[in-house]
This record gives structure tokens, C-alpha cells and sequence, in this order.
């Protein structure tokens, strides 16, 4: 039985910490796209922990993990990642398996990630740099390398063309500042680390389990408006956020796919550049980034705020096919007198409830609903929970068409609430 877990907005839904729930019920986590730009973070006891690459079943003892074909691998954010949690987890180096068919992110990716982001100036992604655009891109025009060319005898010298042409597109850039025998050296360390791990067929390894009858979960990273076909092109990343980019990424057939749970925000954010319609540059957008801590995981910037945008998320619902729907961080709007939820947008003096090609110039319409003077984080099962935020759950439930099957009220493991 195949789950996948997917973020249904711009990312950092809380899928980590969802994971991190539900892991319980599961034998294997499996990443399957994106790379170190990803930041999932768990919060265990009162210890804080942010996962990059490695899947977020990694803390919970006998869960396998494995790192997917679709993810792009960058061996130093690996074992940094690593040698970190074998801090606490003893055993953690043997339960993680990585697929032969990950793409591997150079540093010069890393470089060309900066330099193409300086050559756009205004227009720039606000990448997370890590390098993502650029292997992927190497990718699908078939000049990639893999995590199985590590273990083969030509890898110095296809890797040393590589590098080289790598090069010569920075000088295109006029991009210089890099010391790239130091880059190098701290890769090639890094490299010897991954050889000793377990390399995989991660295609029939998952297959195989399975077969078994073993329950595996797929961790998607980013999030649907941040697909590189569904989401704000062309401020998305370079991969497929969505439900269907498991079974690419993972080497799984469609029809192995049980659940498919999506994660929203009881609100929205964005971190990088791009279009936001319920955007709010004012006291609402700073008060809801202060109450929900809303810094990148993985870049530290601020995160941009706004209002629940039910016209992207009932796209995201029907892109991704989702059959369970998880709110998280819904203690974040404690104490709000009104809430506002866009229903629709206008768009070129029309009204339209779907999501457009371009959300650039739509200005939401917003329905108000009333808030809460409760602490949710305090509240541990459904029917303690506030009239007021049942009616809010309902209000979604009845836009979106699905029921809301599970409320995470706290970054910790045990403020999550299960619907009835
Ligand atoms: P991910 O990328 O989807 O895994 O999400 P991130 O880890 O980047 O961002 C989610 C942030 O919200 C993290 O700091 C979490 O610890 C925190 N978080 C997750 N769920 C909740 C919640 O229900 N309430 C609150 N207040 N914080 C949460
Ligand atoms: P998780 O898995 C939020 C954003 C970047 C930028 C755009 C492209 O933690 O939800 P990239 O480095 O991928 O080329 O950046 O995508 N971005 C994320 N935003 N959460 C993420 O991951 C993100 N990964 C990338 O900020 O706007
Ligand atoms: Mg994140």
C-alpha cells in the first residue's frame, strides 16, 4: 500500500511534522523529488530538528527511508544531515537507502544556481540556491550524473568534462567568486561518505516491500503551487510537487497509490518571489508571521503572509487528487476577531472561482467568517474544539468538497487532533 503526502500551497505546510505523526503506521518513508531545498522540520519533545534530505521517518525506530530517484542528491547537505542525527539516533545510517538514479548536485550546480539568479536581477525566482534548477535542468537535457556513477570506474573523468563545462558557463555568467578546488575537495569527501551507504534500486526495493505487503509513504517536498507545471511558472521550482510525481520519482506504478493526503496551512504563506493574491503587506501579515514563526526552514527568510486562498486550494485538492485533507498550524489564528477566506477572484473585471494561467493581476474575494478566543494547542480532542472553528473547518469542507481528517494545532508530535 503507496500513501503520498503532498503540500497543497507554496510549501512548508507542516508536511514534517505531519510525517512525523503518521509515521507510526508506516515501514517506509520515501522522498521523491526535490533535493536540500526542502526544510521539514519536527519538532520531538522539545528538541527541533530540520530535515533537508533525509525522509522525516528517520526518528522513529524501525522506519525505513529511502531517497527516491526523482531527488536531486547533494552529498555534503547529506552528510552533514547524517552525521547530525547519527548524533542521536544510533542506527540511523542503516535505515536509509538511496536510489542509484538520484541525481547528484554538483557544487558548480550550486554556483550556476547563484550566477543565473544574479544574471535576472528584479526577475529572480528567490531560489533557495541549493542548486535545484540547475541539476535539473542538466537532467532533462541528458548531461546529469547520477549517484550510481559514484561506483563506476569512469566517474573522475565524466565528472572532471562536467565540471569543466560547468566552467565555462560561469565565465559566460561572469561569475568568478568561487574557489573551486575547496568546493571540490569537501564534495569528494562527501562522496566517499555515500559510497559506504546503502546504494539501491529504489524501484525494485519499493516494489518488492510492496509486494510484501509493507506500508510505504511518500514525502513529497515544496507544494503544488510550486510544481513546475500547475504551479506560478515560472516562480516554482523544477520538479513535480504533485501526487503524480511519486509515482515517477519512486519507480511506482499508478495504480500501487492508496491515500493521498494533503496538507494546507489554516492560512497561506510564500517564501521567494512570485505571485500571492491574498497576500497582506500590513499588521494582519505581520501578526500571522509572528504568531506562526514564519522564517524559512531551510533559508531563514522571512516568510510572506496571507489570508486562506480557497480558489488555489480547491485546484490544489483536484490537481493532486486528494482523499484526506490535514489543516495545520490552525492555534496560529487563536484569538482573531474575523477571518477572511478568498472564494473567488476578479480577473479582468470578471469573476472566476478557478485557479487562471496567470494569478498576477486577480484580486481575491473574500468571504468573513468569525474567530476564536481559544487555545487550540491546549485542546486534544474534536468535540472540545470552539463553535467557531468547527464553523471554519465546515465553511472549507463544504468550498473544497472533502472532509478535513486531521488538525495539527502545534509544531510538537502530540497537538494533532483526528476528526471524527
Ligand atoms: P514543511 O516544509 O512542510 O515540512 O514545513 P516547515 O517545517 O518548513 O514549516 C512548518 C513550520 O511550522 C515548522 O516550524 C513547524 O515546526 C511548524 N509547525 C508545524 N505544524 C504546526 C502547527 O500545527 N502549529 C504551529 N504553531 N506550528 C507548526
Ligand atoms: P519545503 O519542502 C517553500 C521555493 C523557493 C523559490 C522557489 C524555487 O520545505 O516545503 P528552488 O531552490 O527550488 O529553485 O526555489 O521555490 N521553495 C520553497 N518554498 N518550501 C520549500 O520546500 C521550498 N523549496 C523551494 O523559495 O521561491
Ligand atoms: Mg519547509
Amino acid at each position: 500500500m503507496l500513501d503520498v503526502v503532498i503540500g497543497l500551497q507554496w510549501g512548508d505546510e507542516g508536511k514534517g511534522k505531519v510525517v512525523d505523526v503518521i509515521t507510526e503506521d508506516y515501514d517506509i518513508i520515501a522522498r521523491f523529488q526535490g533535493g536540500p531545498n526542502a526544510g521539514h522540520t519536527l519538532k520531538i519533545g522539545d528538541t527541533q530538528y530540520v530535515l533537508h534530505l533525509i525522509p522525516s521517518g528517520i526518528f522513529r525506530a524501525n522506519t525505513f527511508n529511502v531517497i527516491g530517484g526523482g531527488v536531486v542528491f547533494d552529498p555534503v547537505v547529506f552528510k552533514k544531515e547524517m552525521d547530525d542525527i547519527l548524533a542521536v539516533v544510533n542506527d540511523a545510517d542503516k535505515r536509509i537507502y538511496i536510489s542509484r538514479r538520484a541525481h547528484l548536485i554538483l557544487p558548480t550546480h550550486r554556483l550556476l544556481d547563484a550566477a543565473q539568479e544574479q544574471a535576472k536581477g528584479k526577475s529572480k525566482i528567490g531560489s533557495t540556491l541549493r542548486g535545484i534548477g540547475p541539476t535539473y535542468t542538466d537532467k532533462i537535457s541528458r548531461n546529469g550524473m547520477r549517484i550510481g556513477d559514484i561506483l563506476m570506474k569512469d566517474f573522475d573523468r565524466r565528472l572532471k568534462d562536467k565540471i569543466d563545462q560547468h566552467k565555462r558557463l560561469l565565465d559566460f555568467y561572469n561569475y568568478h567568486d568561487y574557489d573551486i578546488d575547496k568546493l571540490m575537495e569537501q564534495w569528494f569527501e562527501a562522496v566517499d561518505y555515500v559510497r559506504k551507504m546503502n546504494i539501491i534500486n529504489s524501484e525494485y526495493f519499493l516494489n518488492k516491500a510492496l509486494d510484501r505487503g509493507a506500508r510505504v509513504l511518500a514525502e513529497g517536498a515544496q507544494g503544488t503551487l510550486l510544481d513546475i507545471d500547475f504551479g506560478t511558472y515560472p516562480y516554482v521550482t523544477s520538479s513535480s510537487t504533485i501526487a503524480s510525481g511519486a509515482c515517477i520519482g519512486l519507480g511506482v506504478p499508478s495504480n500501487r497509490v492508496n491515500s493521498i493526503i494533503g496538507i494546507f496551512k489554516a492560512y497561506t504563506t510564500r517564501v521567494g518571489n512570485g505571485p500571492f493574491p491574498t497576500e497582506l503587506n500590513d499588521q494582519t501579515g505581520e501578526m500571522l508571521r509572528k504568531q506562526g514563526n514564519e522564517y524559512g526552514a531551510t533559508t531563514g527568510r522571512p516568510r510572506r503572509t496571507g489570508w486562506l486562498d480557497l480558489v488555489a486550494l480547491r485546484y490544489a485538492v483536484m490537481i493532486n487528487g486528494v482523499t484526506e485533507l490535514i489543516m495545520t498550524k490552525a492555534d496560529v489564528l487563536d484569538g482573531f476577531d474575523t477571518l477572511r477566506v478568498a472564494v473567488r477572484y476578479k480577473i479582468d473585471g470578471q469573476e472566476t472561482e478557478e485557479f487562471p494561467f496567470s494569478v498576477d493581476d486577480v484580486r481575491p474575494i473574500y468571504e468573513n467568517i468569525p474567530g476564536w478566543k481559544a487555545n487550540l494547542s491546549q485542546i486534544g480532542s474534536y468535540d472540545d474544539l470552539p463553535v467557531e472553528f468547527k464553523n471554519y473547518l465546515k465553511f472549507i469542507e463544504d468550498f473544497i468538497g472533502k472532509k478535513i481528517t486531521g488538525i495539527s494545532v502545534g509544531a510538537r508530535r502530540k497537538e494533532f487532533i483526528y476528526c471524527k
